[in-house]
């Protein structure tokens, strides 16, 4: 089933662009190594995040992300040689971590569908920071095969992972996956990532496990307090995700975004919460606690996370950069092109070549979609280019 047809325009050719050339002093540059660790963009932000996308499949048809009408089985995913291989992942990995990378997240299409992706996670939490430590590395996942494999992933080394859940309700669920999937899987997935050591003081932070919540109004709102009321007291961080125009096929409309702040008062009106501090810079949530009867943070009821990109943009610390499944490297989720970086390491560069490049291409960087489409409305001139989040990553 899927949800009731609004009139939407379906691209018929290929949303990834060509590669953006590198920046002149990358290529001039080639074998002087840049200070690392200490990289600014042009807007004074440093690099801290980089999401790798090692697939551009997904065994769901979510409608805001991968709708049918575009992803049917005619869809042109990438060859498998097209793909990073795990050696080129982890070699670019280790660069990006010179230059002051501290977290990784794997991502897709549904990252699980990658083959051994185990083997990377192993490669992956081999690296160290500059300063000897180990990276925050965690997943983002639909949930369909974590019953099945969250304790290789713990035993491959993963640290977290983030669980996408759009509500509770099995026809609500099946009908947001729209391949049918049933919601009890992902619940046994999540109990799955529980016992096999993701829990709450699993990793970095607030927690080893999260639950991320895309709202659209008129599909899932009414999901929002049972999905509250679930996961309180868990010790699992439940983040409502304000839905996003991103890529360029999910025919967005901005009345069907409930804007984070309805989310929080729709809450709060049934369970108290106060605000926290951020436990990162740069972060993307705003955290909400659930209060006890004095007003304050009641820790063993845990708290929640809203994701206001549209109607709050947070690109003024933005510190993620984006690596795709061919090995473009993009600078904003926004982006129509990326950097090829995959061509750089199959012509043979050498590590400086590449650290130096990456150094260049993110002190060139500008970019704040999100600001600017607070700023401007959504920038439609360019929506019909822009790169699919299942291609990019979320
Ligand atoms: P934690 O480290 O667990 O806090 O994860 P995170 O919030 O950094 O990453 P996650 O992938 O869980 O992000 C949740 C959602 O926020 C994504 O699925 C996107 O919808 C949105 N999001 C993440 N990063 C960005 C970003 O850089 N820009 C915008 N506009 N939205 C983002
Ligand atoms: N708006 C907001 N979040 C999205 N995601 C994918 N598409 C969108 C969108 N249009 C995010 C969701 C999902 C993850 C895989 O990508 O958080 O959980
Ligand atoms: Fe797949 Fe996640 Fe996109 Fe849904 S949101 S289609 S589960 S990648
Ligand atoms: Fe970062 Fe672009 Fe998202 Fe802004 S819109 S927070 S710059 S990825």
């Amino acid at each position: 089933m899927s949800e009731p047809n609004t009139p939407r325009v379906v691209p018929l050719v290929d949303q990834r662009r060509g590669p953006l050339p590198l920046p002149r002093a990358a290529l001039e540059a080639t074998g002087r190594m840049l200070p690392v660790g200490s990289l600014r963009d042009q807007l004074g932000r440093g690099l801290r995040d980089l999401r790798i996308s090692v697939t551009d499949r997904c065994n769901f048809r979510c409608n805001y992300c991968m709708p049918k009408e575009v992803f049917d089985k005619d869809y042109a995913y990438l060859p498998h040689a097209s793909l990073l291989s795990f050696e080129e992942i982890t070699r670019l990995a280790r660069l990006f971590v010179a230059h002051g990378v501290q977290k990784i997240r794997l991502t897709g299409g549904e990252p699980l569908l990658r083959k051994n992706i185990e083997q990377l996670i192993g490669q992956l939490a081999e690296l160290r920071t500059p300063d000897g430590h180990a990276l925050d590395l965690t997943l983002t996942t639909n949930g369909s095969l974590l019953a099945r494999k969250a304790a290789s992933l713990r035993a491959a080394g993963l640290q977290r992972i983030t669980v996408s859940l759009d509500g509770l309700d099995d026809a609500v669920f099946r009908r947001m996956n729209d391949v049918d999937f049933p919601v009890s899987d992902v619940l046994e997935g999540i109990d799955a990532a529980r016992q096999a050591g993701f829990g709450p003081s699993a990793g970095r932070g607030t927690g080893g496990l999260k639950i991320n919540m895309v709202v659209k109004r008129g599909t899932n709102e009414h999901e929002i307090l049972p999905m509250a009321r679930h996961f309180r007291g868990t010790g699992i961080v439940l983040r409502f995700i304000e839905y996003m125009d991103v890529g360029a096929t999910n025919g967005w409309r901005m009345d069907e975004v409930m804007p984070s702040a309805e989310v929080v008062n729709l809450i709060q009106s049934h369970l108290p919460l106060v605000q926290l501090e951020p436990s990162a810079p740069g972060e993307t949530a705003e955290r909400w606690g659930y209060a006890d009867a004095q007003g304050q943070h009641d820790t063993n009821a845990g708290e929640i996370g809203v994701i206001s990109s549209v109607t709050q943009a947070f690109c003024g610390d933005c510190n993620r950069a984006r690596l795709s499944t061919e090995g473009k490297l993009y600078l904003c989720l926004f982006a129509s092109n990326g950097y090829d970086l995959r061509a750089l390491l199959r012509a043979g560069a050498s590590d400086a070549d590449l650290a130096s490049a990456l150094g260049h291409i993110w002190q060139g960087r500008t970019d704040r979609y999100s600001e600017l489409r607070s700023a401007l409305g959504p920038d439609t001139s360019d929506a019909g280019r822009r790169v699919e989040m299942s291609y990019i990553g979320g």
